[in-house]
């Protein structure tokens, strides 16, 4: 009975963070993304947006985009690019990291 119980436990936890906006904080990476990188990016990064195709936004999950360091990337997010806005002032290092591994995942999607 005991030995049953401990196998749910991860099973418990896998299923809380699989719902999203219930246990995430507020600096979690897919929400700091919809709020302030969608708008041009879209949703999954491609870019397919009206700002997007107006701006020439790459899709953060090609190749191009992908192959750049983490260094390269956070730069770009930190100071801007072009006509990507610099974000360094409204958000974290920190945070700037995470979304970086975010656009890591979205590529593996
Ligand atoms: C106002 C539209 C806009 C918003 C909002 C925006 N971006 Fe961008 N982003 C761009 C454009 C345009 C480029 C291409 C810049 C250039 O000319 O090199 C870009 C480039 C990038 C790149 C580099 C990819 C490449 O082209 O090599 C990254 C990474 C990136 N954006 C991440 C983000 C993140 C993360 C956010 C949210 C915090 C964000 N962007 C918000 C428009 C935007």
């Amino acid at each position: 009975m005991r030995k049953r119980f401990l196998r749910l436990i991860p099973l418990g936890i896998f299923s809380c963070l699989t719902v999203p906006g219930v246990t995430q904080a507020k600096s979690d990476p897919a929400r700091l993304f919809a709020t302030n990188c969608t708008l041009c990016h879209g949703a999954d990064g491609s870019g397919d947006t009206a700002s997007g195709k107006a701006m020439h936004a790459k899709d953060l999950r090609s190749d191009e985009v992908q192959q750049q360091s983490d260094a390269a990337l956070s730069e770009v997010i930190t100071k801007g690019r072009g006509k990507m806005p610099a974000f360094g002032a409204k958000i974290k290092a920190d945070d700037v990291t995470k979304l970086v591994a975010y656009i890591r995942s979205l590529a593996k999607k």
